[in-house]
């Protein structure tokens, strides 16, 4: 069995004011929950505070994004040493807002994949097609490529640890979700690449997240699909109320 993560990406939300609210409010809201996995992923500036707040409680933090070096002159970049230092579990990489708006690729996903292993952060990888792109029929082969090139050299041992979180970036902040059926199917070629890549035994432990407009109204009907093993959340993690009813779907 694979246990559920609903993972909040708070984006470039909230200030530490904000911060400090919406996660006192969260941590009371969700104490009770024990069978999923529940994360958070604020902007760098508040990791700190918030990882303060959770500590002793059932919620786990994650950062944005990292660099894959591991110290130097890099202006303005986050080491994953930095990350696990001030008490990160996880780390979102390759999300498509970073893909389109700066300028990462399959190669930059690749290594700081490598890299966020290395100082022992456990990666959240997205991948997910354009709206032309699933017009023209290229899902598929752009999911698959970012599947591959993404995981490229990865070390078999730690396939099992990795998160991958599909969202069609079509669906991003749109209010448009994938149908349950359209995120399962997408879900399942995904696991049955893993399948030809890894083995039987790696694919069936990995978590695959879906993202895109994920709401506490559509949250049930996509856990009901087999090969959707959790949520990452943008605009509805911004708010306690709406991110705990999606955590206890
Ligand atoms: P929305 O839930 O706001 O569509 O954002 C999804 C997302 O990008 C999560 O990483």
């Amino acid at each position: 069995m694979r246990k559920p993560i609903l993972a909040g990406n708070w984006k470039m939300y909230k200030k530490v004011g904000e911060a400090i609210k919406l996660i006192s409010e969260l941590k009371i809201k969700v104490q009770d929950v024990k069978d999923r996995e529940i994360i958070v992923c604020p902007a760098y500036t508040v990791l700190n505070k918030v990882k303060e707040i959770i500590k002793d409680s059932n919620i786990k933090i994650g950062a944005q994004d990292v660099y894959w070096e591991e110290k130097g002159a890099f202006t303005g970049e986050i080491s994953p040493d930095m990350l696990k230092d001030i008490g990160c579990d996880y780390v979102i990489i390759g999300h498509s807002e970073r893909r389109h708006y700066f300028g990462e690729t399959d190669d930059t996903v690749n290594r700081k994949l490598k890299a966020a292993f290395n100082s022992g952060l456990l990666p959240i990888v997205c991948v997910g097609e354009t709206l032309r792109e699933r017009e023209q029929n290229l899902t598929f082969k752009v999911i698959e490529k970012q599947v591959h090139d993404g995981l490229k050299g990865l070390e078999d041992a730690l396939i099992p640890k990795l998160i991958i979180a599909y969202e069609p970036v079509w669906a991003i902040g749109t209010g448009k979700t994938a149908t349950p059926e359209e995120a399962q199917e997408v879900h399942k070629f995904i696991r049955d690449f893993l399948k030809r890549m890894y083995g039987e035994g790696s694919s069936n432990v990995i978590r695959i997240l879906y993202g895109g407009s994920v709401k506490p109204e559509n949250i049930s009907q996509l856990m009901s699909q087999e090969d959707i093993d959790g949520g990452l959340v943008g605009g509805a993690s911004l708010d306690a109320e709406s991110f705990s009813k999606i955590v206890k779907y």
